[in-house]
This record gives C-alpha cells, sequence and structure tokens, in this order.
C-alpha cells in the first residue's frame, strides 16, 4: 500500500503543500458541526499528526474517528498552528474497524492494567517510546562491536553444558517421564538428542571457542533462566549480549565494558531525544541529567572486600547480614550504588565459592578475577571475569562444584592448545534498557515476558 511514514513528514520540510497518504491508528479524534480532528500514529514516531477535516465538504464513514481504528488519509500536508505539519484531508479510508469496547481509551493506563494485554499495549506512547530506544539500542551495540572488528558469533540456544552452573536450565526434551525407564541416563539416551539437554543460560563456553581463533567476538541473542525469581528484574527469556576478548584481563574488560555502555547510551541520545525527553517527563525525573553524568563520568571500580568494609561501617540495619564471602544482595548494592557512589560501580575480584567455576582464580586463593557492574535503580547489568586459562586450576574448581568433566570436553581441550589469557562479560539487554529508560520493571521493556507461573 503506498503511503508516506508520519516521522518522515515531520522531518522533511518538502511534504508540505503536497498531498501525501498516511496510514496509522486513531489515538484521538473529536468532531464539531462544521470540523472534526483525528490524531493518528503508524508507529514511526512518537507524535502523532493531526488530520484536519472539515465535514461540510468530505464525507467519511461514522466508525471512522473511533479510538484505534486503522485508517487511510490522503490529504495536503501544511504548518500547522502550533508550528508542526498537519493534513487537510481530502479521502478518508477505514482499513480496520475498530469497536467501542477497545480496552485503550483516552485515559492514562498503568503498566499493570496493560501487561493484561501484550498484543495491544504496543499501540500506546510508552510502549511506542520502549521499542524505539530498544531497536536503536540493538543497532546501537552492534555499532560498537562491529566498527572495532570483533565478529558477531550466533551460539547454540539448545545446549548440553550449563555455563553458569547454578541449575537454572529450562530441559529440552521430547519425550515425557515415563516409569519404564529404570533410570535418569536410560530416560535420556532414548531423548532427542540420547543425553540431556537444555537452554542455554549464556553463549559464554561457545563464545569463548570463537574468541580463541578470531581474537575479538560478540554474541547477542537469547538466554534462558528457570530461576524462581519473581522480581521486577527478572524474566525467565533475556536478550544477552556476550563479547569475549582473547589477550585481554580483567581490567582490559572492564575498560571495554565502560567504553560501550557509555558509547552505546550516547547514539540512544543522539538518536531519540524525544523518547528520552518523553521518560524523563513521565517516568524518571532528572533521567537526562542521569544519563548526562553516564557519558561523561568514570565508573567506581571498587574491590568487593572494600565493598563489605563500606557495608560494614554503614551504620544500616539491612535485612540480610553482611559478611565477607556472602554474596551482595539487591539492599547492599542499591546502598553502594544509590547512596555511597550515586553512579555505575564495578564490584572487583569476589570470594571464589560464590562465583562460577570459569573465572580466573587469584593469586590470593581466595578471590576470583570477576566484577559485576552494578548500577542505581537497577542493580547489576553486567556480570564479567577474565577466565581461567590453567586447565589444572580449571579441573580443580569443576571437581569442587562436582559438574561432570565430560560434558566440557571442548571447553577445556581450549586450554591445552594455544590457551591465551581472555575475558569477557555478560549484558542483560532489558536491564539495560530499564536504566536508560527509567522504566521500573524489566516486564515492561520486553515485548512478551516469561516469569515464573507466566506464559502466553
Ligand atoms: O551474571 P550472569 O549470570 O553472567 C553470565 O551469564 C556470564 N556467562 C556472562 C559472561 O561473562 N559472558 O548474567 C549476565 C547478565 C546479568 O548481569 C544480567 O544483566 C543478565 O545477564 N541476566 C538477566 N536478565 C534478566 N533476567 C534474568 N533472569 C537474568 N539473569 C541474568
Amino acid at each position: 500500500m503506498k503511503h508516506t511514514d508520519i516521522k518522515c513528514i515531520f522531518e522533511d520540510p518538502s511534504f508540505l503543500g503536497q498531498d501525501v497518504t498516511v496510514c496509522g491508528w486513531v489515538r484521538t479524534s473529536r468532531e464539531s458541526k462544521t470540523m472534526a480532528f483525528a490524531e493518528l500514529n503508524d508507529g514511526t514516531s512518537l507524535k502523532h499528526i493531526q488530520i484536519v477535516i472539515d465535514r461540510e465538504n468530505l464525507e467519511y464513514p461514522q466508525t471512522a474517528l473511533r479510538l484505534g481504528t486503522a485508517l487511510r488519509v490522503v490529504g495536503e500536508a501544511v504548518a500547522s498552528r502550533q508550528g508542526s505539519v498537519e493534513i487537510n484531508a481530502k479521502e478518508i479510508e477505514i482499513l480496520g474497524e475498530c469497536p467501542l469496547e477497545y480496552p485503550l481509551q483516552k485515559k492514562r493506563h498503568t503498566l499493570e492494567y496493560l501487561r493484561t494485554i501484550p498484543h495491544l499495549r504496543t499501540r500506546t506512547n510508552t510502549f511506542n517510546a520502549v521499542f524505539r530506544v530498544r531497536s536503536v539500542m540493538a543497532g546501537a551495540i552492534h555499532n560498537y562491536f562491529q566498527s572495532r572488528n570483533y565478529t558477531y558469533v550466533n551460539t547454540p540456544i539448545i545446549t548440553g553444558s550449563d555455563c553458569e552452573g547454578a541449575g537454572e536450565m529450562f530441559r529440552v526434551t521430547t519425550i515425557g517421564y515415563s516409569n519404564e525407564y529404570k533410570n535418569e541416563e536410560e530416560y535420556y539416551e532414548n531423548d532427542f538428542f540420547g543425553r540431556k539437554a537444555g537452554l542455554s543460560v549464556s553463549g559464554q563456553l561457545e563464545g569463548e571457542v570463537a574468541a580463541m581463533a578470531f581474537g575479538k567476538i560478540y554474541t547477542f541473542g537469547p538466554s534462558f533462566r528457570a530461576e524462581n525469581s519473581n522480581t521486577p528484574r527478572h524474566v525467565a527469556e533475556f536478550w544477552h549480549i556476550e563479547p569475549e576478548v582473547a589477550f585481554a584481563d580483567l581490567y582490559d574488560i572492564i575498560g571495554i565494558a565502560e567504553d560501550m555502555i557509555k558509547t552505546v547510551i550516547k547514539e540512544v541520545m543522539d538518536k531519540c531525544p524525544e523518547e528520552l525527553q518523553f521518560f524523563n517527563n513521565h517516568f524518571e525525573k532528572g533521567l537526562l541529567d542521569k544519563l548526562n553524568a553516564i557519558i561523561s563520568e568514570d565508573f567506581e571500580v571498587l574491590d568487593y572486600t572494600k565493598a563489605i568494609e563500606i557495608l560494614k561501617e554503614s551504620g544500616k540495619e539491612f535485612v540480610y547480614p553482611v559478611e565477607w564471602g556472602s554474596d551482595l544482595q539487591t539492599e547492599h548494592e542499591r546502598y553502594i550504588t544509590e547512596e555511597v557512589f550515586k553512579k555505575p560501580v564495578f564490584v572487583t575480584n569476589y570470594p571464589m565459592e560464590i562465583k562460577s567455576f570459569y573465572m580466573k582464580q587469584n593469586p590470593d586463593g581466595k578471590t576470583v578475577a570477576a566484577t559485576d557492574l552494578l548500577v542505581p535503580g537497577v542493580g547489576e547489568i553486567i556480570g564479567c571475569s577474565e577466565r581461567e586459562a590453567d586447565l589444572e586450576k580449571l579441573l580443580d574448581a569443576m571437581k569442587k562444584r562436582g559438574m561432570n568433566e565430560e560434558d566440557y570436553t571442548d571447553y577445556l581441550e581450549l586450554r591445552k592448545f594455544g590457551s591465551v589469557p581472555h575475558s569477557g562479560f555478560g549484558l542483560g539487554f532489558e536491564r539495560i534498557l530499564m536504566y536508560v529508560t527509567g522504566i521500573s520493571n524489566i516486564r515492561d521493556v520486553i515485548l512478551y515476558p516469561r516469569t515464573v507461573g507466566y506464559v502466553r
């Protein structure tokens, strides 16, 4: 259907005085005796275009101006009194009727209500803005890596090895359990792959394989976690960006992560000014100042041991006790990023026992060369580490965790043949979107959230 994107009409003054055809959905409308007005949105722009109808000279179907109706309009693009562009309609055609029970009415609906209509919430201003920022940010992430000699690799979604070893893999099977099988092993032998398989929690292990050949790689794909975490920051299916860099230690990769975040946010600020202004007005007052500070100030780097000291000396009553050796809880992370530093903080060198098997063991014998990037309002957005390149140490870490070496033979062989120091990180795409938009629930930055007890 030949038509012009509404965004182009707003941006290109050469349309003024010309007849244009636009298509879109009615967002608001009003009628007087002689005139009628409808705001049309086609999703290409946050702004709606006003359609001006001279009722005395143009006939149109009675139901055309109902909220949600899909229209095709032909008319002359003219300057509006507000300094914008509107269309003096010459022809109005209904492409899709919308009955009065359309759930999106003029009032502002809550995000909770909108979650109950995921197939329609995308037609609101909020989701229009969220998904444009999401799309632009995905492009900016690819631009960042592509322009710096990284190879984009697609790691498998179905896998036989659990990267994080936290038992959070969804199982992939084609057969229902039956007590015909003597034991688990026999059951899996009869399954599609002839062994236990699951949905990958991270593409890192295969990413390391690629980095040991291509030097610098990144992945951008879905990861799956069967975590029983019903929080505003967890979904069972999230999008994961995982760069892996050969010849890089922990501090090199911290530098890359910081530079990537700043560059990507800068590109989103340049390309989505209206959307970010919208979030600043409606979701997080001061968002634009926050984003400007992120791109212009250094992030903090804080040793885990120092973080524990700060928490202990804070005089705060935390629900979870603060002890060297235990993981930081959300309340601890929030205190450090929101109250102490008020900016992104890389917490480094965590105790070995609370982190994954693949992380490089520090010479102190107690900690690993790992870091989490914590940000105000969201918490952890990046998990990162230098990888253990020493085969013996790696085997020892796996043994301590009761892991089955046979599931990781390829990974272990990488340490045998031309192993080099290397590091990488995983950035949760929805988490950084929350940070950049000020949207406080992860369910509102992904098209169809999957969470404990909920799939649609
Ligand atoms: O810290 P994580 O578990 O690290 C890894 O998976 C490493 N293998 C990454 C690597 O080094 N290549 O997860 C990385 C990030 C988290 O910081 C978080 O942003 C996101 O993935 N994430 C989730 N996002 C939404 N919902 C969940 N359930 C998430 N679990 C992790």
